[in-house]
């Protein structure tokens, strides 16, 4: 029976490595391919793979799609590389380091590594603005549920579909904000984490409360702050059945139901974007079956 990466469902880990490739030498696509799947464990080594390779593959996983181009007013998003995206979860950053090498001389010459991110955990689970983040995820079977296909999608049981987002912080712009309009920004209270019933409707978890949308809009948050030099930000990550849940949350944050944008965008603003997804385990290792393997 085909299981779940069990990475995704695990709590975020200390350090990770987020990596992205783009499709190269498209003559040894499959035999990269696996020689990955005798490197990712999908615990420690979580992978997801994108548009670009499954159309080169010729194809089709039901429900992946390129990244939509959603963003708030004045704002532009890039597209990731989306052929294959691997999160490397870990505790020892040498360790981290010599695995990601590893992987990338495996998919070499087919997979060029083209975005690079080292992440952490920030105050056992805080995003760098300080606040709490994943407070409002699903857990157990509810996790399972919103993240992880089901028995109804025979073909895909046990894979997911996994979006993600590199957000880039305005630290200054941030600390020049009252602790009210700080606090009214997410809808919580960052001494705390208590929710704010009188925050405004931009603030960010009113917008995003994920019971309130029809129908309800669940995923599975496993997002890392990630930092170079004195910049920073947060790899944004969210595994989900489908997109839906992920869309209709990115929709509402940039206003586009009721013309009210999320008050995030006041201190932070997505650079790139990407849709990937995650294959089952079948026997402890990938199950590249639906690509055809
Ligand atoms: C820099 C970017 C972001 C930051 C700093 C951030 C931070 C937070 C924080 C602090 C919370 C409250 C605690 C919690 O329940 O986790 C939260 C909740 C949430 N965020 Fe974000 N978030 C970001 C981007 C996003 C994006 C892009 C989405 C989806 C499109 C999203 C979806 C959610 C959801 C679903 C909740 C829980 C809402 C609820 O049901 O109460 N977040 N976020």
């Amino acid at each position: 029976m085909n299981t779940p990466q069990t990475g995704i469902l695990l709590p975020p880990p200390a350090l990770a490595r987020y990596l992205a490739f783009s499709l190269s030498d498209k003559t040894c696509i499959a035999e990269r391919l696996l020689a990955l799947v005798g490197l990712a464990d999908g615990n420690n080594t979580v992978v997801g793979f994108g548009q670009s390779l499954v159309s080169e593959l010729g194809v089709n996983i039901p429900g992946l799609k390129r990244f939509p181009l959603i963003t708030a007013p004045g704002l532009g998003i890039e597209n990731a590389p989306d052929a294959v995206w691997i999160w490397l979860r870990g505790d020892d950053r040498g360790e981290i380091l010599h695995r990601s090498r590893k992987i990338t001389r495996a998919l070499a010459p087919a997979f060029r590594l083209e975005d690079c991110r080292d992440a952490f955990k920030y105050a056992e689970g805080h995003d760098l603005s300080g606040f709490e983040d994943g407070t409002e995820n699903p857990t157990g079977g509810q996790a399972i549920s919103a993240a992880i296909v089901g028995a109804d999608q025979p073909g895909l049981a046990g894979s997911s579909f996994v979006a993600t987002q590199r957000w880039q912080h305005d630290f200054e712009c941030f600390e020049a904000m009252s602790e009210q309009a700080q606090n009214h920004a997410i809808g919580r209270r960052q001494s705390d984490n208590e929710e704010l019933e009188d925050a405004p409707e931009s603030a960010h978890v009113k917008r995003t409360a994920q019971e309130s949308f029809s129908p309800e809009a669940f995923v599975l948050r496993r997002s890392m702050p990630w930092a170079e030099g004195n910049s920073g930000g947060l790899m944004f990550v969210a595994f989900g059945a489908s997109f839906d849940a992920f869309e209709a949350q990115l929709r509402r944050m940039v206003g586009e139901e009721d013309g009210i944008v999320d008050a995030l965008f006041t201190f932070t603003r997505p650079l790139s974007g990407a849709y990937y997804w995650c294959p089952a385990l079948k026997d402890g290792k990938l199950d590249l079956s639906p690509l055809g393997f």
